[in-house]
């Protein structure tokens, strides 16, 4: 994987992104510990897992994969945790079908023209649930931080219309408070 639009900037997300667990999206962890309660010992796919955050905050019993196409935060990944990190495009995932229960994917689809491909992929490698954290309504921009990075601002009805495509029978929308609150999270049930 050569040059992603997010190379070279590990320290700037590192001293940038809010760490602090109680503000870090707890209604997204919450959610995830939930749906994978309902089945102990499957899989979850971190799709876009950036510098591993949502791994540091879950239960350590969530079996869990983490897939980035960045290198860096790849091997920061694998240096700080020792679960499997995976060095691929969310567009081409390197697993079989349905091999998880449930894939998260967090602030991804919104910095990807193709996102419906991202999409795509994500439905057909899992088994019952896809959560999408992602920016809705209001204007698309075009730099975050530093650098020049695609952010569309979804209608969440083109999620949706996306997602059963591929199979999702039920969606969930629920604005997260404990975030930006630009960003809304779809839980879909296949
Ligand atoms: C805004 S960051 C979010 C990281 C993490 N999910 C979080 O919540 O902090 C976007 C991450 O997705 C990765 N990414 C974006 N598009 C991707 C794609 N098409 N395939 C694989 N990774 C992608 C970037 O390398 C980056 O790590």
């Amino acid at each position: 994987m050569s040059r992603t639009p997010w190379t070279d900037r590990l320290a700037e997300v590192l001293g940038a992104w809010p760490r602090e667990p109680v503000y870090y999206r707890k209604n997204v962890r919450d959610k995830i510990v939930s749906l994978m309660e309902e089945n102990r010992g499957s899989i979850l796919l971190d799709a876009g897992c950036g510098t591993g955050i949502l791994r540091e905050h879950l239960p350590k019993w969530i079996k869990y994969v983490g897939l980035d196409f960045t290198p860096e935060f790849i091997d920061y990944c694998r240096g700080k945790f020792k679960d499997e990190f995976v060095l691929a495009k969310v567009e081409k995932i390197p697993y079989p079908d349905m091999y998880f229960w449930a894939v998260n994917s967090t602030s991804v689809i919104n910095h990807n023209a193709n996102w419906r491909d991202l999409i795509k992929e994500m439905m057909r490698v899992s088994q019952k649930y896809l959560v999408i954290l992602t920016t809705s309504h209001d204007k698309a921009t075009a730099v975050i931080g530093t650098k020049p990075v695609l952010r569309i601002r979804f209608n969440p009805k083109d999620i949706i219309d996306e997602c059963s495509k591929y199979g999702a029978v039920e969606f969930e929308k629920a604005q997260d408070r404990n975030a930006d609150f630009t960003l809304g999270l779809f839980t879909v049930k296949k």
